[in-house]
C-alpha cells in the first residue's frame, strides 16, 4: 500500500538506532504530525527531545490522510451543533482555524516545500436536490453561526450534476512533505528522531520508555499514536474504522479544485499535482476496522469510473480513524499521570486536530496556558454526551469476543488455504490466523491479539491481521502496524 504522497517522498536523514540507555527531558511516541508539531514547540523551548517512530517520519496516518486542512468536521458543522450547542461548535472552528494558520505559518518560516494552498472546500450532493435540501440549509446555517465564510453553490465544475455549500479560505498541502520538512527542522534543533524503532512499554509510574534495545528516561512521554499504547479506558468508547483512497488520471485532463464532499452517499475528492502530473484522489468505503465487506478498493475504482472518464488508476491505501464518543477529541494530561500525554478521537480530521494537539500537550509540558486545553482535555467526563457510542462499542466488543471464540472453524489441513489467501480457524484447540503467501509459503501465528484477546480477522484489501476491539493492526509476519497492542501476534511454529 502506497500512498500518493509517497511520489514526493525523500525520506528524513535520522538517526542510527538507538541502542543504549538514554534520558532525556520528552519522549514523543509516533512521528505523525501530532508528535512532531509538538516536538518542534518543545525543542524551541529549549528541552532535550526524542522522537521513537514504529515505521518512518509520517508513514502512519499522516502521510495515509487526504492533506485536507478544514476548520469545520468532515462529518458535518449541524450535527456538532446539534450535539453541543452554538457555543462549543464556534470554539471548534475558532481552535482549527488557528492550527491551520500555524501550519501556514511554520510552512513559511522554515520554507517547507509542501504544496500548501487556500482552496474552498465543498459539501455537495449528486442527485436528489429536494430530499436533502433541510439537511444542507441547517448544514449553511451551523456554518455561518460558527463564523465561516459559507454560501450556496453549484461546486467546482464537476462532470455530474452537482450542488451545496462552498466554504471559503480552507487549504490543501502534501501531509508527508509537510512532516518530512518538519522533521528536517527538528534535525537542526538538536532534537532526535529514531525510525523503525516500536516502542515495547510505557511505564510512566518510573518515567520510562522501552524499545527492543534501550529504555529511554524521560520527565515526559508523549503518546501521539493516534491511540493510546495499552489498556486505557478511553479506547472502550472509541469507533474505529478504516477509510480507502484511490487515485487517478483523468481522460479529460480537467481536475477540480477544492476540498470536495460528496453527501450521497459520503466520499471526499481532491486533485493533487506532483511536477507535470495531475491526479484526481477520491476517499470512502469507510468501513469499521477487523469488520470486511468484499473488495474496498474495487468498489471505489467502480465508483470513480461511475464519475469520471479515467485514463489510468494509479494508487490505492487506506487510513484509520478513531471516532471519539462525544464527537471531540480527546488531547492531553491522561487520568492518574501528570507526565503522561495523548491524544486520539479525531476520527477524519486528523490533520487538524493532530496540530492543535501537538500545541496543546506542548504547553502542558512547558506549563503555559492553552485556551483549549479545557474543551479538548483528555480528562473530561461528558456521559450525557457519550454514553450511546460506548454502549455500542462494548457490544461490538462483546459480540467480536462471543462470535470469534466460539464460531471460528476447525481446520483439518492446511492444504485448503491456497496462495494468497488466509483465514481464523481452530487447530488442536488454538486459534490461529492461516496465511499462505502468493509464492506458498505458510505463516501461522496465533489469532489473539495481544492487546486484549480478542481475534483478529484478515484485512484482504491490506493482506493485514486487524483487530475488531480496539483497532490494533498486524502485518503477515505479525508486527504491529498501528492502533494499541504493544507486541506483535506470536508466531506458531510447526505448520507448513
Ligand atoms: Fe484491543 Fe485487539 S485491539 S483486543
Amino acid at each position: 500500500m502506497k500512498s500518493i504522497w509517497m511520489l514526493g517522498s525523500r525520506g528524513v536523514a535520522v538517526h542510527a538506532p538507538l541502542a543504549e540507555d538514554v534520558e532525556v527531558d520528552v519522549a514523543i511516541v509516533g512521528a505523525g504530525i501530532t508528535g512532531l508539531t509538538a516536538a518542534l514547540a518543545l525543542a524551541e523551548a529549549g528541552l532535550r527531545v526524542m522522537v521513537l517512530e514504529a515505521a518512518t517520519v509520517g508513514a502512519g496516518v499522516t502521510g495515509g490522510s487526504t492533506g485536507n486542512l478544514y476548520a469545520t468536521l468532515a462529518s458535518g458543522q449541524a450535527p456538532l451543533r446539534r450535539k453541543w450547542g452554538d457555543q462549543v461548535s464556534a470554539d471548534v472552528v475558532r481552535a482549527r482555524v488557528e492550527a491551520i494558520d500555524h501550519i501556514e505559518t511554520l510552512i513559511s518560516r522554515y520554507a517547507i516545500d509542501c504544496q500548501f494552498q487556500r482552496q474552498p472546500a465543498y459539501r455537495l450532493l449528486s442527485e436528489d436536490r429536494q430530499q436533502a435540501r433541510h439537511d444542507l440549509n441547517d448544514e449553511l446555517d451551523a456554518l455561518i453561526s460558527a463564523g465561516l465564510g459559507a454560501e450556496m453553490s453549484d461546486g467546482p465544475g464537476l462532470p455530474f450534476d452537482s450542488w451545496g455549500i462552498r466554504i471559503a479560505n480552507q487549504a490543501q498541502f502534501n501531509p508527508l512533505q509537510y512532516v518530512q520538512g518538519l522533521a528536517d527542522r527538528l534535525l537542526g534543533e538538536g532534537v532526535v528522531i529514531h525510525q523503525h524503532c516500536p516502542v515495547r512499554e510505557i511505564d510512566a509510574v518510573k518515567g520510562v520508555v522501552r524499545t527492543d534495545e534501550a529504555s529511554i528516561a524521560a520527565k515526559h512521554i508523549v503518546q501521539a499514536t493516534h491511540t493510546p499504547k495499552g489498556i486505557s479506558l478511553v479506547q472502550a468508547g472509541m469507533l474505529v474504522s478504516r477509510e480507502y483512497a484511490v487515485s487517478a488520471k483523468l481522460r479529460s485532463g480537467e481536475y477540480p479544485e477544492g476540498i470536495i464532499w460528496i453527501l450521497d452517499p459520503f466520499h471526499s475528492l481532491r486533485s493533487y499535482r506532483h511536477g507535470d502530473e495531475q491526479y484526481l484522489m477520491v476517499i470512502g468505503e469507510k468501513h469499521k476496522t477487523g469488520e470486511h465487506h468484499g473488495d474496498h478498493y474495487q468498489k471505489l475504482r467502480e465508483y470513480f469510473e461511475s464519475r469520471f472518464d479515467i485514463e489510468a488508476f494509479t494508487h490505492q491505501w487506506s487510513a484509520q480513524q478513531y471516532g471519539s464518543p462525544d464527537g471531540l477529541p480527546y488531547i492531553g494530561r491522561m487520568h492518574g499521570h501528570g507526565n503522561l500525554y495523548m491524544a486520539t478521537g479525531f476520527a477524519a480530521d486528523g490533520l487538524v486536530w493532530g496540530t492543535l494537539a501537538g500545541r496543546i500537550i506542548a504547553d502542558q509540558v512547558l506549563e503555559r496556558d492553552n485556551p483549549w486545553q479545557a474543551r479538548f482535555g483528555a480528562r473530561r467526563i461528558t456521559p450525557g454526551k457519550s454514553v450511546l457510542q460506548y454502549a455500542k462499542e462494548n457490544a461490538t466488543v462483546t459480540k467480536h469476543m462471543v462470535k470469534d471464540y466460539f464460531g471460528t472453524e476447525k481446520l483439518k489441513s492446511f492444504d485448503i488455504i491456497g496462495p494468497g489467501q488466509a483465514r481464523v480457524a481452530t487447530v488442536d484447540g488454538e486459534k490461529l490466523a492461516i496465511h499462505r503467501t502468493e509464492a506458498g509459503e505458510l505463516k501461522v501465528l496465533s489469532a489473539v491479539c495481544p492487546h486484549m484477546k480478542c481475534i483478529v480477522h484478515w484485512n484482504a484489501s491490506e493482506s493485514t491481521w486487524d483487530c475488531p476491539c480496539h483497532g490494533s493492526r498486524f502485518d503477515t509476519e505479525g508486527e504491529v502496524i498501528e492502533g494499541p497492542a504493544y507486541h506483535p501476534l506470536a508466531r506458531v511454529e510447526g505448520h507448513g
